[in-house]
């Protein structure tokens, strides 16, 4: 029997919804999810946002808080920066790291990007670690190659339980915040290439175990579809998850996916 792996549905606001919003927000998704016990939720705020969401998911089972970003250093003079145990302090259990927009963006490289989940894991914060390839990687036929490149290199030197402990999004480039979606059939070739480089980097039960989540452009019309494929295991929903209803919708399919099972 194939192994079941929960469905997780994570929202990451970027640089949206400020601290006195956080509240109206999350009145209006808790009142759309009751019921809602088979798929973890995880919501991933500003890093302004994120006592208030704290605070007021403190008394809530099943939503746990991510941040969109962690030094990787421990703690001194790095102004602008936030250290784990700063995160730890706030109740966040995740972090994202390696998103596309970091590394685009901000120039994040696959030598920080390591250090980063090196520090989480030492945290013991579970990363989500974001990879993914640029259209015109895409296009030149190179997706599995920097993939490959972008797990190796941030999973080099980690133990099979901080690989467990890790979460993988699997976001083409060319479809965050495009409104582009990849196919369910490119979507799931990818997640299953992760899956098998995931079981050569620790073993097979790891593979089977660790959770994929496919991210860009996913939204209520089109989460259903793609989380029905054997290999993704949730989204990770930009756009999508700053109307707490669209969000609240993607969270209720997934449930309604994990009960078809
Ligand atoms: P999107 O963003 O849903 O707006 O494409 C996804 C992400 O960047 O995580």
């Amino acid at each position: 029997m194939a192994l079941l792996r929960k469905k997780i549905i994570s929202a990451n606001w970027k640089m949206n919804i400020t601290a006195s919003e956080v509240s109206p927000y999350l009145t209006a998704f808790l009142e759309e999810i009751k019921g809602i016990n088979e798929v973890d939720v995880i919501l991933i705020p500003s890093f302004t946002s994120l006592p208030k969401t704290s605070e007021l998911l403190s008394s809530l089972q099943g939503i746990r808080l991510g941040a969109q970003n962690i030094s990787s250093h421990d703690k001194g003079a790095f102004t602008g920066e936030i250290s784990a145990v700063m995160l730890r302090d706030l109740f966040v259990h995740h972090v994202l790291i390696g998103h596309s927009e970091r590394r685009h963006l901000f120039g994040e490289t696959n030598t920080i990007i390591h250090e980063k989940m090196k520090i989480s894991h030492l945290n013991q914060m579970n990363p989500i670690l974001c990879v993914g390839e640029t259209l015109e990687e895409r296009r030149s036929g190179k997706e599995k190659q920097v993939i490959e490149h972008q797990l190796r290199e941030a999973f080099s030197g980690l133990s099979v339980n901080q690989i467990t402990h890790t979460m993988i999004a699997y976001e083409p480039v060319w479809a965050i915040g495009t409104g582009q979606t990849a196919s369910v059939e490119q979507a799931q070739e990818a997640h299953f290439f992760i899956r098998s480089l995931i079981e050569e980097l620790s073993d097979a039960s790891v593979s089977q175990k660790i959770r994929l989540l496919y991210g860009g452009s996913v939204t209520p019309e089109n989460s259903e579809e793609l989380l029905s494929a054997p290999d993704i295991d949730g989204a990770l929903v930009g756009s999508a998850s700053l109307d707490p209803r669209s969000f609240a919708k993607i969270v209720v399919q997934a449930q309604r996916n994990c009960t078809k099972e």
